[in-house]
């Protein structure tokens, strides 16, 4: 048995730190263009791409711009992205019907995509409400008998069944479920299956908190909410309860799981990844692109090397996959 004493004049951690060749051979996690995917935003009635602006160099896209950003993603390496559908205000109504309609923004994006780059694409949908509903809600709103509003899980779930569903016939390979309605996983894998489209992957966003850093998100997508999701969502003091709905999603038919945020949330990422039997995701979000970028913008910090160490960090920490805005600048770094 050594002791520590033995080797202190001898055992110097820097000889492995001295050039940047040892530093790479020596590199516990490399990233990789093909770790992450590209969130996009498409908006309906727009006629140039419009930036969002609390997150500087993201946008909301026509069909047009949408496609050009996906050449964009898949010449860099990047061969996923999510597609998430802003629509016109006066489409919006109380169960956000228009998430399901053929010919609702987000259905249209997501056959234009499909049209265009085929199976050489990863094209994931979210699925949820909330970019629909005229409250901004993820669900069916209801009043219970002493007059209080709540979001009903299994009325909700209902109807992400029928935007899964719609997604798929559109060409989705993926959906993503974000809501958080308990039963969710299950209930759209059996729909999928029952409409003949058992090989549409589901990515569960099984461990998704009530962050305040999701603020620029609802800029981006012209969020109606008033209030909070705390009801659905998770709170960020619990990290149990993050291992129960990832095991629940697992045990209901997830393909993926994810935990969101990311760098916040790197101990539950971490819990998560050592047992998932499954891919693991991790969603570094709007609020943690927008920090970076705003301190960048103000010389306090070096955006692009921050960036850079916040996405080694995610995947250290057991990310399979990184949902990241930054994913082609990122990947046009690690390409040279
Ligand atoms: C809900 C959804 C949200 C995000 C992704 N899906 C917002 C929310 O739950 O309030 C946030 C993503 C981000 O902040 O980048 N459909």
């Amino acid at each position: 048995m050594w002791r520590m004493a033995d080797f202190e004049l001898t055992r110097r951690p820097r000889r492995l730190r001295q050039n940047p060749a040892l530093r790479t051979l020596t590199a516990e996690t490399r990233l990789h263009p093909a770790d992450f995917i590209l969130p996009l935003f498409i908006a309906d009635g727009l006629d140039a791409p419009r930036e969002i602006t609390s997150m500087p160099g993201v946008y909301q896209h026509t069909e047009d711009s949408l496609k050009t950003i996906c050449h964009e993603a898949l010449d860099a390496g990047v061969k996923a992205i999510d597609l998430f559908g802003v629509p016109l205000e006066e489409d919006k109504d109380a169960t956000g019907s228009v998430a399901w309609a053929e010919d609702g923004i987000l259905n249209r994006g997501i056959a234009a995509l499909r049209d265009e780059f085929g199976d050489d694409l990863v094209i994931i949908a979210d699925t949820c409400l909330d970019e629909f509903t005229d409250h901004g809600h993820c669900g069916v709103i209801r009043t219970d008998s002493r007059g209080n509003e709540y979001v009903d899980n299994d009325e909700t779930i209902k109807l992400y069944c029928d935007m899964a569903v719609s997604q798929a016939r559109a060409g989705a390979h993926m959906v993503s479920p974000s809501g958080m309605m308990d039963g969710q996983i299950g209930q759209i894998r059996k729909a999928l299956d029952n409409e003949g489209f058992d090989d549409v992957v589901i990515m569960a966003y099984s461990a998704k908190y009530a962050s305040k850093f999701f603020g620029p998100f609802r800029d981006a997508v012209g969020s109606s909410l008033k209030g909070d999701r705390r009801t659905y969502q998770q709170d960020p003091a619990n990290v149990r309860e993050s291992l129960l709905e990832t095991e629940l999603d697992i045990a209901e038919g997830a393909d993926i799981v994810m935990v969101k945020p990311a760098l916040p949330y790197l101990d539950v990422l971490a819990k998560v990844a050592e047992t998932s039997p499954v891919p693991v995701a991790a969603y570094q979000v709007s609020g943690e692109y927008a920090m970076m970028k705003a301190a960048g913008a103000n010389g306090w910090i070096d955006f692009e090397e921050t960036m850079m160490e916040s996405l080694v960090s995610i995947k250290r920490a057991g990310a399979d996959q990184i949902l990241t805005y930054y994913a082609i600048e990122a990947a046009k770094q690690l390409n040279g």
